[in-house]
């Protein structure tokens, strides 16, 4: 399985001389972000960027200013050597793994002014207050010492896609980001480490997401938009789930809609608690 040797970075020096010297000899760089603890979700990103690139970079940092839960920082997995392994199998070639001091050697405590158009203060950014603050200010980072031709983000994470896109379309920035389609286990599940926290039943119990949203998807020219998410809200209600939010919003605008007439781009979104995991996901109900 073992298609080749990342080359496992830990300084932003050593990294962007070595991206300078590729650039050079007229190589495109593809660039995926994660914070390790990585499944199929983040590999289908690598082959992505793999299919379109000379050199792929991923970087691995678990990122302290976008957590608005310190108990969820200080839980979250940190598995280099596993990572590694699973990045050789699809043939990454630079993987970045910088400590807090290389990312942020003048601090945390600053933010990067961005007009976001409000997108980052609705759903996500409304449950998880500084969250999107500290994302933009990592990414933004990011991109600076990796300077990439092409940035790879999931589906998964509709908001903040939304977010980096309005971000590097305001500051002009260089870089085309591709968004890939979410991967979801065999039942319909989304990826996502967190899942590995859930019990074999609350795993089982979990479909229920995808089923809803798909629901969603079936009856949405059939359904006025309240009762599409009355019924979603009752599917999501066992005594096992806490919802958080369920919505049907505008794919731009991240606004909530309740009509469906002349709207060009819909997507169903949700964040729902299962056995004291967080879970979110979204679906495209369509987009003309
Ligand atoms: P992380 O949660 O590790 O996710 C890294 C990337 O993988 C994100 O773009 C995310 O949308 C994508 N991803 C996660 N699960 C996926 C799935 N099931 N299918 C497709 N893509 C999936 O998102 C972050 O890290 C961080 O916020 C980061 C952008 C790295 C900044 O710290």
């Amino acid at each position: 399985m073992n298609s080749g040797n990342a080359q496992v970075i830990h300084t932003v020096s050593e990294l962007v001389s070595l991206i300078q010297t590729a650039k050079r000899s007229g190589k495109t760089i593809g660039f995926v972000p994660t914070m390790g603890a990585l499944h199929d979700g983040h590999l289908s990103l690598m082959r992505a960027s793999k299919a379109e690139n000379d050199i792929t970079v991923c970087s691995i940092y678990v990122n302290p200013t976008q957590f608005d839960n310190k108990d969820d920082l200080a839980k979250y997995p940190k598995t280099l050597d596993v990572d590694v392994a699973l990045l050789n199998t699809v043939g990454v070639e630079l993987v970045f793994a910088p400590s807090d001091t290389e990312m942020y050697p003048d601090g945390m405590d600053y933010v990067i002014n961005v007009d976001l158009d409000e997108v980052d203060k609705v759903l996500e950014g409304a449950h998880r207050p500084g969250h999107f603050e500290g994302v933009v200010q990592i990414v933004h980072r990011l991109l600076e010492v990796v300077q990439p031709h092409h940035l790879y983000m999931g589906q998964k994470d509709f908001q903040q896609f939304t977010i980096i896109q309005k971000m590097i379309d305001n500051l002009e920035m260089p870089i085309e980001l591709v968004v890939c389609p979410i991967a979801r286990e065999d039942h319909g599940l989304a990826r996502s480490s967190r899942n590995e926290r859930l019990s074999a039943e609350d795993r089982g119990r979990a479909c229920i997401i995808y089923h809803t949203l798909n629901e969603m998807k079936d009856d949405i020219h059939h359904l006025s938009i309240d009762n599409l998410l009355t019924r979603a809200e009752l599917r999501l209600s066992w005594s096992w789930t806490e919802l958080e939010y369920v919505d049907i919003i505008n794919g731009n605008t991240l606004t909530s809609v309740s009509k469906v007439d002349d709207q060009d781009y819909l997507v169903a979104v949700v964040a729902v608690w299962i056995g004291g995991v967080r879970l979110i996901d979204n679906l495209i109900l369509y987009k003309n």
